[in-house]
């Protein structure tokens, strides 16, 4: 078994951060299996870290957290989890989780530790009342991860991608932190 570290995001790891997500980023529809809304030829992808808004203190419009896991072995990240502000100052109380695993590196017990990192970050905030997140359908890892840490299913965007010959339904869950959250922009 790789030793692995979970650290909060630092401004001198966005290099290796950035290479991470390169490498995370081709593994999406290998084997027909995605996870992301990009054919593997597409020439976009996701929108990933701003490092500004990775700074941002909280409360502040459009903030982010990481946190990254990396190999100790290696020196390589291999995995991340993220939380967005969407940027509005009547949604301060919500934030959209994002997480990312090498496939190497999967299975094993590391998506749990990322997710509740952050989670326990969220809750610590006192300014957060949910935390939502989107998974692919056809994603039955990530749901199940989901779901054992209580997330719930609150809609489904039928056919919301279409890659290639595949039709994808997106699947919108979200977990109640707190009764209370943020209310006014700092
Ligand atoms: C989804 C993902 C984050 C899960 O992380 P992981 O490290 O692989 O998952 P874990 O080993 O922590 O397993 C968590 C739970 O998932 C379930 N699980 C694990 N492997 C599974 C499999 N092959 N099929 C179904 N469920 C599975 C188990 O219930 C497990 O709980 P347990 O600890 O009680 O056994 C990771 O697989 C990943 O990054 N996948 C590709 C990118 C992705 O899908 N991101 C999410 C987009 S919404």
């Amino acid at each position: 078994m790789p030793r692995i570290e979970i650290r909060s995001f630092t401004i001198d790891v966005t290099a290796e951060l950035l290479e991470h997500f390169q490498r995370h980023r081709k593994e999406s529809g290998v084997n027909g299996i995605h996870f992301m809304p990009f054919a593997p030829d597409d020439p976009n992808g996701p929108m990933g870290i701003s490092t500004d808004k990775a700074l941002l203190p909280l409360g502040n419009l459009g903030w982010q957290r990481w946190f990254y896991a990396r190999d100790a072995d290696s020196g390589n990240i291999v995995g991340h989890v993220d939380l967005k502000h969407d940027g509005l100052s009547a949604g301060l109380h919500r934030c959209e989780l994002g997480i990312g695993i090498e496939t190497r590196y999967r299975g094993a017990g590391l998506g749990r530790q990322l997710m509740e990192t952050a989670l326990s970050f969220a809750r610590d905030t006192g300014s957060l009342a949910w935390v939502d997140l989107r998974v692919f359908a056809n994603n039955t890892r990530a749901l199940a991860l989901y779901r054992q840490l209580g997330f719930t299913e609150i809609g489904v965007l039928k056919d919301r991608f279409r890659i290639g010959d595949d039709s994808i339904d997106d699947i919108v869950m979200t977990l109640r932190i707190h009764r209370e959250g943020q209310t006014e922009a700092v």
